[in-house]
């Protein structure tokens, strides 16, 4: 690739990044997804502030602007009605301004944040200062709420962020899909269905939201009566990630710490517990405590919690060595793999900066810079989509998506920092 071509493409993430923001707050991308959603808003944010750091405090304290009085963060943030998306603010029923939906997302914020706050700190005290308390009472509604035995529990596939993996899909038979009504999807409309979840998943997502939406939201009543929670491997170790940065943003605001140790130690702990004795950590089903038998993407989400296991990067070399472009989101060699649908196959460029960012951490620069040049390769040949085919790199789902230009920003392209 030329360095103009490069240019251009830095260029033209800015561009994508500006054409998404509906005032405020950065969609993950027009049509398919118009509102703002948790973690793609701070994929954009740590991306916006390459470029205009003010600009990218501003898209946290409109992401805060949904959070609820028990501290929870919201999956997606409805801030204006929009068309196109199903289901909408009717169908979560959450009664608050801004109306929400009623399940959360990875807190990749902390982590980001401080990223934002540590590149210009003279611009960003003052927001980090105010925010602060608020980062805190959503991890200890994490805490409170969902962890168990050490490990983070989700309530819905979509608080994972891997909607569609296939580490749900053992918990997810416990869920009847057959009472939802009638409805009309509309992802289909704007990209191939052969792309997108199936209906019958589609019917059980809605089960769990209409469950809890019934419930009240009721964090207790749904911890002992919900069909489906699964202790969710990838955020076990998104949180303990996010722990170990809020800690240094306090530490560098002078704020207490005891509390957020011991997160952090409660979580350290929970990691043997997502550990497969197949040999790879794993995500588990809590309602029958079996392990979900998923070697995804979520399990090598390790290295940026800090956790480095020789076995998992044997298991990373032999699924690198499978495809032409890493990290696929399920295992290549698995029945279930799909290379185009969703969660089941594609590989995913925000994933992939965050488990390179993770191996560089830990010393594998190799490996890290092979991830890193598959998702350059992907994005220069490409363009900016949502997800690509491991096999041949076809690209899939939405495009000009905003985390996709945002990891060229700052860890994929040439004029990229390469991490945090
Ligand atoms: C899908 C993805 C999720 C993402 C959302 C918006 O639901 O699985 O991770 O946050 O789309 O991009």
């Amino acid at each position: 690739m030329t360095a103009v071509t490069d240019e251009k493409l830095d260029k033209q993430a800015r561009k994508i990044l500006r054409d998404n923001d509906r005032g405020g707050y950065t969609v993950p991308t027009s049509g398919l997804y118009p509102y703002q959603w948790n973690w793609d808003s701070m994929f954009s944010a740590w991306g916006i502030a390459t470029f205009d750091v003010r600009r990218a405090w501003f898209e946290i304290t409109t992401l805060l602007y949904g959070q609820w009085d028990n501290g929870m963060i919201p999956h997606i943030i409805f801030h204006k009605r929009a068309e196109g998306y199903f289901p909408g603010p009717d169908v979560w029923a959450v009664e608050r301004v801004p109306h929400t939906s009623g399940i959360s997302q990875p807190p990749v914020a902390a982590t980001m944040i401080r990223s934002i706050y540590e590149s210009d700190k003279k611009a960003g005290r003052v927001h980090m200062e105010l925010i602060y308390g608020r980062l805190v009472s959503w991890h200890r509604w994490w805490m409170k709420n969902r962890v168990q035995d050490g490990m983070v529990a989700i309530t819905h596939p979509w608080e994972s962020g891997r909607d569609n993996a296939v580490d749900w899909d053992s918990a997810m038979q416990a869920v009847d899909g057959s009472n939802v009504g009638d409805y009309t999807r509309r992802d289909t409309s704007h990209v191939n269905p052969e792309m997108r979840p199936k209906k019958e998943d589609y019917d059980r997502y809605l089960a769990l939201v209409q469950f809890s939406r019934d419930n009240g939201w009721n964090e207790k009543y749904i911890a002992e009566h919900a069909a489906f929670r699964v202790a969710d491997v990838g955020m076990t170790f998104i949180l303990l990630r996010a722990c170990r940065d809020l800690l240094q943003i306090a530490a560098d605001l002078d704020h207490d710490t005891p509390e957020i140790e011991g997160w952090i130690e409660t979580l350290e702990a929970g990691v043997a517990n997502h550990w497969n004795p197949e040999g790879y950590y794993d995500s588990v089903n809590l309602r029958t405590g079996e392990f979900t038998g998923s070697l995804s993407s979520g399990s090598f989400l390790c290295w940026y919690a800090g956790v480095d296991p020789p076995e998992m990067m044997s298991h990373l070399k032999a699924i690198l060595a499978e495809v032409r472009y890493g990290v696929p989101s399920n295992d290549p060699r698995a029945e279930t793999f799909n290379p185009l649908r969703y969660w089941r196959g594609p590989v995913w460029g925000m994933m992939n900066a965050l488990i390179a960012i993770g191996l560089k951490d830990q010393g594998h620069t190799l490996t890290a810079e092979r991830l890193r040049k598959d998702t350059r390769e992907l994005i220069e040949d490409h363009g900016f989509y949502e997800y690509w085919s491991p096999v041949d790199g076809t690209p899939a789902g939405g495009r000009n998506f905003s985390w996709t230009a945002a990891i060229w920003l700052t860890w994929a392209g040439p004029h990229a920092k390469g991490g945090f």
